[in-house]
């Protein structure tokens, strides 16, 4: 079968490397792709808001799947164009329509879907623009925080304040609700902070059955001990050891199920990815937002731990035979570590030579931001150069495995968390500790 992958991330670079070790597999063609996603495939330009563009390609190279990395051309309706051409009748696209896509596309409508199918989520109130009032009096119902407040639509990752105080919240409203976002931003969504530790949780459907993938851990903060301005994340390690099979059961019955049972009963169809983004509050899961995609870095940490074949689960989806189908996952740990460029997640610079990725032993390297320049040289260009990931028996293990040859790499400005998956490693009881007296 002929593939076509979107995206340019280190997410897609991982799904070009999984799907190219199917025999399944026939072409891949990705765009725009990125360096690393050309050695499993062909890297294309297409503009994807051009059906016309999108259909010719897809006719001409007999592509019989699309696999969309990101969520844009989900909640954007990438999947009803395609789906409306009676050219293209018999091309699957992984990844929901644009009425599903909403559960990563509006906030608003998450939250009262999981209100809906009653999945664990912290309590909310929704405010329109000129209910600023009204907005600000529900604060007050909410105590002394910390205070969540979240555009309703995609606002780049920037669209969530998290207040220490009261003012700080009341100008986050007043920003938001006075159009910082533009139209993400005309409705906001005010939430109870959760305490606890978060989860991505994964799951692969074809609208009926479902399969759960294995969880990470995320590092969403740039600096070492989660400090600093939150990013799109700096690491990951999958397994998480609090993510236990009793936790992960919570997940499947309280959240993965229902989520999809819910989307059946509202009559919206769904098939693709669904990540769950959870906080661990006291062993309980509570979903904090939904994405239709998968991860990144997590999609780095856990396809080198998925056994199966993807194109299989993929073939389950188009066919509507999933629950058919098998997820089998390594026992192993993959730490993955982002490298990025100095300044990321503000400004940076680009185009600085990357030297020393031959050297990497035992690990994966899964580029996003880089660039052939005109000597052919690979560059970076941009926030997120690359991710490294590799294994070991325990997250101790996959730790020193993954950061010894995350050294081994190196850039002009190269900036690194120290610490990925160091929290997660058990904390070594002292033995037999004797003090003197
Ligand atoms: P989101 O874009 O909804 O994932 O929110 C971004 C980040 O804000 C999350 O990854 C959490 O770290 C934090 N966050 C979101 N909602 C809550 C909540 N209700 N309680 C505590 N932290 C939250
Ligand atoms: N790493 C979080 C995300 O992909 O949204």
């Amino acid at each position: 079968m002929n593939v076509l992958l979107i995206g340019s991330g280190g997410r897609e670079h991982a799904l070009a490397w999984k799907l190219s070790k199917s025999t399944l597999l026939d072409e891949l063609y990705v765009t725009p792709g990125n360096p690393g996603t050309v050695r499993h495939g062909r890297n294309v330009q297409l503009d994807l808001g051009d059906q016309k563009a999108v259909r010719n390609f897809i006719l001409e190279k007999k592509i019989r799947m699309v696999v969309v990395g990101p969520e844009a051309p989900l909640v954007d309706g990438l999947h009803d164009r395609i789906a409306a051409d009676p050219k293209l009748a018999g091309v699957t696209v992984i990844g929901p329509k644009a009425e599903g896509a909403r559960l990563e596309g509006s906030k608003e409508f998450a939250k009262e879907f999981m209100l809906r199918h009653n999945i664990p989520t912290a309590a909310f109130r929704v405010f329109g623009k000129g209910q600023l009032k009204e907005a600000v009096a529900y604060l007050d119902l909410l105590g002394n925080g910390p205070y969540v407040i979240k555009a309703d639509g995609l606002a780049q990752g920037k669209g969530v304040v998290i207040a220490q105080g009261r003012k700080e919240a009341e100008q986050a409203l007043k920003e938001m609700l006075g159009g910082r976002f533009g139209a993400a931003s005309e409705r906001v969504v005010i939430e109870q902070f959760l305490k606890g530790i978060e989860l991505s949780a994964f799951l692969v459907t074809d609208g009926n059955s479902f399969k759960m993938l294995p969880a990470a851990k995320d590092y969403k903060r740039i600096g070492d001990g989660d400090t600093g301005p939150n990013t799109g994340g700096m690491g990951a390690v999958s397994p998480a050891p609090f993510a236990d099979r009793d936790f992960m059961q919570k997940v499947h019955d309280r959240v993965a199920a229902p989520t999809i049972r819910g989307l059946k009963a509202d009559g919206i169809p769904y098939q693709g990815f669904l990540f769950m983004g959870l906080m661990n509050v006291n062993g309980e899961p509570y979903v904090i937002e939904y994405n239709v995609r998968l991860g990144d870095p997590e999609t780095q940490a856990i396809l080198p731990r998925l056994q199966s074949d993807l194109m299989d689960l993929f073939e389950g989806i188009a066919s509507g035979t999933l629950s058919e189908r098998h997820v089998d996952t390594d026992d192993r740990t993959c730490v993955t570590v982002v490298m990025a460029s100095e300044g990321y997640p503000g400004e940076y610079g680009t185009g600085k030579p990357i030297e020393g990725i031959e050297a990497v032993l035992n690990a994966y390297v899964f580029q996003a931001g880089t660039a052939e320049n005109d000597q052919g040289e690979l560059v970076t260009n941009g926030g997120r150069v690359l991710a490294v990931s590799g294994f070991g028996k325990d997250v101790e293990q996959a730790v020193a495995n993954t950061y010894r040859n995350v050294v081994m790499i190196d850039f002009e400005g190269r900036t690194v968390r120290t610490d990925i998956g160091k929290d997660l490693v058990k904390s070594q009881a002292p033995k037999n500790v004797t003090t003197s007296a």
